[in-house]
């Protein structure tokens, strides 16, 4: 039974104490109802994991976020016609013209051949913290890491990166909020049209072929091909870059609260390093980086049983839907050896996570190095800070301290579980 009648919106989930414990709330929300209506929101709000990913995969929903650029405020108008080139909120068939076009770079084996890049990167982060022994796991590792990855995939050099990532930050935060005022609306019009500016001189750029390895390098194909607008290759470059790192930052920091609130599952980890992939799905689905997809419904249809009217938007609860006891038995308890169960903290259907590989890859790489370069770590300083937002769910700082720093750790060679993708099942 709900410990308390249902809110009357989703929004509540935003209110301080419903963020300490979200899960509890969402809980309340799914036992009561898991498709309900919300009218301070608009939307149909889905909470099972039945249903989300029914949903999520079905035909008969659109991933168009902005059916009616005009309808959007003037503000934010330039940001929502460059997100509806983009492949993630476009449907088929450019939906998987686009997905073809980049999804060479992200493929397990592609993915794979960066893990000693990455792992040299998060040693220097690391080796860098060990003489003051403290750590801001968010601010010196969850943030750079992703961005240097993904920086690297495109080809952008190391002195553009921290202005990138400061044209992404409103982009995102304007992706994921439910209402926003006109001045962040600008802004976040204003970073993409500098981002596009910085991505069309980049892939322009006439200084020698790209590096054989990056994105770039695949990109240049498409810029030659003369029935590519170049245009649309922007706007999903500026999506890579910016799904790239803001979710794989998330993942890095709650992984890592995840573990130090859990010290006999770190413990656990620390002695069987074959279950960093399994750990690192359970993670993925214990506090998911991503809380909401959206989709929107092509004609009158029945969901449910619910009756669903044309262009009405059902927004998926994956935090939810990760959390659902009919999907995974005593859905609040971290276990590495959790049975079965499929977690969409990477979305479901055609819109599976295109770097789904390569987030669980950095994801890896980061848990097998703190736990065995941070032996003793434990939380130090300020209280960790969670961001307030109902689409994604990270913290803004996460301190941690420590007193011993092995040099000599083995690296046990353990990969990413390869890439499974749902999306081909499903189309
Ligand atoms: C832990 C980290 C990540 C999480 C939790 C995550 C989550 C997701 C989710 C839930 C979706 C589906 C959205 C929908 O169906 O509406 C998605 C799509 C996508 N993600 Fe990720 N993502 C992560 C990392 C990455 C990385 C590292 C990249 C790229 C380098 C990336 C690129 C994309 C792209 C391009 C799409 C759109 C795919 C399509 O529309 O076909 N993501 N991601």
């Amino acid at each position: 039974m709900p410990t308390h009648a249902r809110p009357a919106s989703l929004l509540s989930a935003l209110r301080p104490q419903n963020q300490d414990r979200l899960y509890d709330f969402y809980r309340d929300l799914r036992s009561t109802d898991d498709l309900f209506w919300d009218r301070h929101l608009n939307a149909w709000i889905a909470t099972g994991h039945a249903v989300v990913t029914s949903t999520a995969g079905d035909p008969r929903f659109s991933s168009v976020r902005y059916p009616d650029i005009e309808a959007v405020s003037e503000e934010l108008r330039p940001l929502a016609r460059v997100l509806s080139r983009q492949m993630l909120y476009s449907d088929a068939p450019d939906h998987a013209r686009l997905r073809a076009l980049l999804s060479r770079a992200f493929t397990p084996r592609a993915v794979a051949t960066l893990r000693d890049r990455i792992r040299d990167a998060v040693d220097r982060i690391l080796t860098r913290a060990a003489p003051a022994g403290r750590l801001d796991i968010v601010a010196d590792l969850a943030r750079p890491l992703p961005l240097a990855v993904i920086c690297d995939l495109l080809g952008v050099p190391e002195e553009d990166r921290s202005v990138l990532s400061s044209w992404s930050d409103p982009i995102a935060a304007a992706i994921g909020s439910s209402r926003l005022d006109p001045d962040d609306s600008r802004a976040a019009s204003q970073s993409m049209e500098h981002m596009l500016a910085y991505l069309r001189e980049l892939l322009t750029r006439r200084d020698g072929p790209p590096a054989p390895h990056t994105l770039r390098a695949l990109l240049a194909t498409g810029t030659e091909n003369p029935d590519q607008d170049f245009d649309e290759l922007l706007a999903n470059c500026a999506l890579l870059l910016i799904a790239g790192h803001e979710t794989t930052t998330h993942f890095i920091g709650n992984a890592a609260l995840a573990l130090l609130s859990h010290p006999q599952a770190a413990d656990q980890l620390r002695d069987r390093a074959d279950l960093i992939p399994a750990a690192v799905e359970e993670l993925l689905r214990y506090d998911s980086p991503v809380q909401l997809m959206l989709r929107r419904a092509r004609h009158d249809l029945d969901l449910a049983g619910r009756s669903i009217a044309a262009g009405q938007a059902v927004l998926l609860v994956c935090g939810a839907a990760n959390r659902d006891p009919a999907a995974f038995p005593d859905p609040d308890v971290l276990d590495f050896q959790r049975p079965g169960g499929r977690h969409v903290a990477f979305g479901y259907g055609p819109h599976f996570c295109l770097g789904a590989a390569l987030a669980r890859l950095e994801g890896a790489v980061v848990l097998e190095a703190l736990l065995t370069r941070l032996p003793d770590w434990r939380l130090e300083g300020a209280a960790p800070r969670r961001q307030r937002s109902l689409n994604f769910r990270g913290l803004d700082s996460l301190e941690v301290a420590f007193t011993r720093f092995p040099a000599d750790v083995e690296r046990s060679g353990v990969d990413a579980r390869p890439a499974e993708c749902p999306a081909q099942r499903t189309r």
